[in-house]
């Protein structure tokens, strides 16, 4: 007897495409084939729909504890069930930053109350912690180390290489890197003062981001440690990523791939800031390149919501960041509509990818045994992106008035639908991912 079965959908497994049944019993998968629907408790019907592996997103700032006004863990994990995302890993900056096993343990804690899809948190690098981290990134619930090698929203820095050093002489796990290079973000402080927030791409520039990525290469390279840099925006660092495959796995932003310079500041303001920039088609050709040609790992939102008074702020001193939790999925079979990769590459991207990039147990590949987390999409609806749609707490996203096609119906995380047709299902359940130490 299933628990679930869902029913007469395009599965997209590791044979491919194929319309076959999937039965779920203890919140694992256990039958895929011709299904008998007298054998399950509840039925799904899937037809006309296509059933993806749970979506991943690794990379989200849920903001608590501290920063709350902005998001929390409850509402964060409410914005990704909505958007079809069935896990999330949560970064380090909150207020005060998960730097240690005990403000670690509280966000797990949290979570297991508040979150509405299954979870994992980073352990923010320090100068002080540099030492001790092989011992935080095995406990539970934590999806590794990620190092802020320039600044950004919050304190966490580790920007002297030494430190960098001692950080991956510390553990084993893949440590995930914001690549910038503070040296030069603050030699460029106060320049383009003038300018406003359109020449936020030219204070934090190429030269900033393909520094700092090649310095981490040459400590990856001398450590032998493995490195994962998050949100590549630049055109320059790409031949040097696909050089060092062996250590160096990456992530872009679908925002990256949606938007470009200057045509978004000019429209969105300070609503398009974020670090690293968004920047112009000839940084975005590299990256949808990346894309195509197997090279980026992940993708991730990093979802980084600050309120409208934030933004409103005049640029430099508006905060960096958007959401994007919610936005990840339609955007992307927005770009699978318009051919620009395949259901097949997305799919890779977004549970393939990031099961094999962070070692994740039982996630991330549609077959028996693994844990029944299935984002079920219909590829021709058409839908329009709005603020009132989105979940999070900042209550805007900077694709308000988007057409798309392709949208996600359902999110199902071990068996329990925790969304249907745009509304939350059910309480919120979700758990630590495991993970292979
Ligand atoms: O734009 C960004 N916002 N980039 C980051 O690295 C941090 C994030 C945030 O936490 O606001």
């Amino acid at each position: 007897m299933f628990e679930l079965l869902l029913k007469g959908g395009t599965c997209l497994t590791p044979s491919g495409r194929a319309e076959v049944d999937v039965g779920v019993s203890g919140g694992r998968i256990t039958a895929i084939g011709a299904l008998d629907s007298s054998q399950a408790k509840t039925v799904f019907d899937a037809k006309g729909l296509h059933v993806l592996p749970g979506v991943v997103d690794p990379q989200c700032h849920f903001r608590e504890p501290g920063l709350t006004h902005k998001e929390d863990i409850g509402s964060g994990s409410a914005s990704a069930a909505l958007g079809g995302v069935t896990t999330f890993f949560e970064m380090p900056n909150t207020h005060p930053n998960t730097d240690s096993a005990e403000r670690l343990a509280w966000k797990v804690a949290r979570a297991r109350e508040t979150s509405w899809t299954d979870f994992a948190f980073f352990v923010g690098a320090t100068n002080e912690n540099a030492d001790t981290l092989g011992a935080l990134e095995v406990l539970e619930g934590c999806s590794g180390v990620k190092m802020f090698c320039g600044s950004s929203t919050g304190t966490l820095l580790v920007d002297k290489p030494e430190n960098q050093r001692r950080v991956m002489k510390s553990g084993r796990r893949r440590i995930s890197c914001h690549s910038e290079d503070e040296a030069r973000l603050q030699e460029r402080k106060g320049m383009f003062a003038d300018q406003g927030v359109v020449a936020h791409p030219e204070l934090r520039d190429e030269e900033c981001a393909v520094l700092s990525t090649r310095n981490l290469l040459a400590l990856a390279r001398e450590t032998g440690r493995r490195l994962h840099i998050l949100h590549v925006t630049t055109a320059g660092e790409i031949p040097l990523l696909e050089a060092n495959k062996d250590l160096i796995t990456f992530e872009i932003c679908p925002q990256h791939l949606t938007l470009a310079a200057p045509g978004c500041y000019e429209r969105l303001g300070t609503l398009a800031q974020m670090n690293p920039p968004i920047r112009d088609g000839r940084h975005q050709a590299a990256l949808w390149h990346a894309v195509r040609s197997g090279l980026v790992d992940v993708l991730g939102s990093d979802h980084a919501p600050h309120s409208l008074e934030e933004k409103a702020k005049p640029w430099p001193t508006s905060p960096s960041g958007m959401p994007g939790v919610q936005t990840l999925v339609p955007l992307m079979l927005n770009h699978v509509h318009e051919g620009r990769l395949s259901l097949e590459r997305f799919v890779d991207l977004t549970s393939a990818g990031p099961a094999r990039v962070f070692g994740m147990r039982r996630k991330g590949r549609m077959a028996l045994g693994y844990d029944a987390d299935f984002t079920v999409v219909d590829l021709n609806a058409k839908r329009t992106i709005t603020n009132g749609w989105s979940k999070s707490k900042c209550g805007w996203t900077p694709f308000d008035g988007m057409q798309v096609t392709g949208w996600p119906i359902a999110t199902i995380v071990r068996g329990n639908m925790v969304m249907r047709e745009g509304a939350l299902q059910g309480a919120a359940s979700g758990q630590p991912v495991q993970f292979d130490l």
